[in-house]
């Protein structure tokens, strides 16, 4: 087994959640990412942080603003996941999800939601870290949540 592929399958151990990262840059068209990057850093500012890829094709949209949401994926949102990990820009026209008062789109069904708006972005390999306040939090649906572990999608139960 190569160095590489021994290396990616021991990150794939460490089993996670999964979020969709969306935002409304100022050109007015809703974006948005599948990461499982998504942590918390600090209670006290709240601040949180997840990375992206420098190439990504929502790169530019979530250093062009400063805002953006974090919509932590249920069980059962699978397909919203994958919907976000394409890598053509997803459509949010046959989504379920209402803008927030701050111009965030928030997906429907998610098990919470976080708004925040970007305090540092630091160089991280071929990654950029964003990191950024908290402004609002809202608890969504009490369901098992979506698990991501040795590159499948996974239930808790
Ligand atoms: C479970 C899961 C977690 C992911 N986590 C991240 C992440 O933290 N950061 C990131 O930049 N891309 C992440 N990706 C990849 C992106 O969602 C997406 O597939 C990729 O950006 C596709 O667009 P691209 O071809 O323009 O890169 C993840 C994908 C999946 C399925």
């Amino acid at each position: 087994m190569s160095d590489q592929r021994n290396y990616r399958d021991c990150l794939s151990r460490f089993a996670t959640g999964v979020s969709v990262m969306t935002c409304r840059p100022e050109n007015g068209v809703a974006t948005g990412i599948t990461v499982n990057s998504f942590a918390s850093v600090s209670l006290e500012p709240r601040l949180i942080l997840w990375s992206i890829a420098r190439h990504s094709r929502s790169t530019e949209a979530f250093l062009n603003t400063d805002g953006f949401a974090i919509n932590v994926l249920a069980r059962d949102q699978e397909a919203l996941s994958a919907h976000f990990a394409q890598t053509e820009r997803p459509e949010f026209a046959d989504l379920e999800y209402r803008t927030s008062d701050r111009g965030h789109p928030l997906l429907d069904g998610c098990l919470a939601w976080f708004e925040c708006t970007r305090r540092g972005l630091h160089e991280g390999g071929d990654h950029h870290i964003i990191i950024a306040e908290v402004d609002h939090h809202e608890l969504g649906r009490d369901a098992s949540p979506l698990i991501y572990y040795r590159s499948a999608y996974r239930s808790l139960d």
